[in-house]
């Protein structure tokens, strides 16, 4: 299985080569997984906000522990989740759900409906961290691809949501930074990517009942 093989290649890249950029054909790639994730009900309710600019990267560090990979990596994602989630979030979803499988939109109002209701039991702060858990589901992908495409990726929480929001404007969309990751190719430099893997032994992290 060739996904056992790139996972065991990837590594939370601490230091990035700052001259080498990934291609456009593959940053494609990277945002088509993202965009084929699977999420609750299908709502995707989150953005992706894919930085290349070096100021606003400059910008971002600070707020971010002052992490190299910031500025360092070829791009910045910043996973933002729907903040507040409205009837017309839901109503989008439908609407596109019975475009692309021409089904009847009639007979799709009444799953939006359980959808919604079933979003009434949440609280708000419940609703804000279920949206930012779906986002965690892009980043995992975007892991996994850039580990087949052999771009180095560095999964980030080590910044600061607030600053983030206020920086890019988030807040005024309804949006809220709840990952980050960077991706590029690592410096020659980087002393972790000879690091063994830790990882807790298959008998400790599953159990079969
Ligand atoms: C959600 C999340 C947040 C993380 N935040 C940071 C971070 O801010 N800075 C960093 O250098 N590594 C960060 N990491 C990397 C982890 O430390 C790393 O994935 C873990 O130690 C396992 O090592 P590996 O990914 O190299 O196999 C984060 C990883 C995840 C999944």
């Amino acid at each position: 299985m060739e996904l056992i093989k790139h996972l065991q290649w990837r590594y939370a890249t601490k230091k990035f080569d700052p001259t080498q950029q990934v291609s456009g054909e593959n940053l494609e790639k990277v945002k088509k997984a993202i965009q084929l994730s699977a999420s609750s009900y299908g709502l995707q309710l989150y953005k992706v906000l894919v930085i290349k600019d070096k100021t606003i990267r400059e910008t971002l560090r600070p707020a971010s522990w002052g992490q190299s990979q910031i500025t360092d990596a070829s791009h910045l994602f910043v996973f933002c989740n729907y903040s507040e989630i409205k009837d017309e979030h839901i109503d989008e979803y439908i609407q596109l759900k019975a475009d692309i499988q021409n089904a009847d939109l009639d007979r799709l109002k009444g799953y939006g409906d359980f959808i919604k209701s079933k979003l009434g039991e949440q609280t708000a702060a419940e609703k804000n961290h279920w949206t930012a858990r779906q986002a965690y589901i892009a980043l995992g992908n975007l892991l996994a691809a850039c580990a087949e495409l052999k771009i180095d990726a560095c999964p980030m929480e080590g910044f600061d949501p607030e600053k983030y929001n206020e920086i890019l404007g988030l807040s005024e969309k309804g949006l809220n930074a709840a990952v980050i990751a960077t991706i590029g190719y690592r410096s020659m430099e980087d002393q972790t990517q000879d690091a063994k893997k830790v990882r807790k032994p298959m008998g400790s992290l599953f159990e079969t009942i």
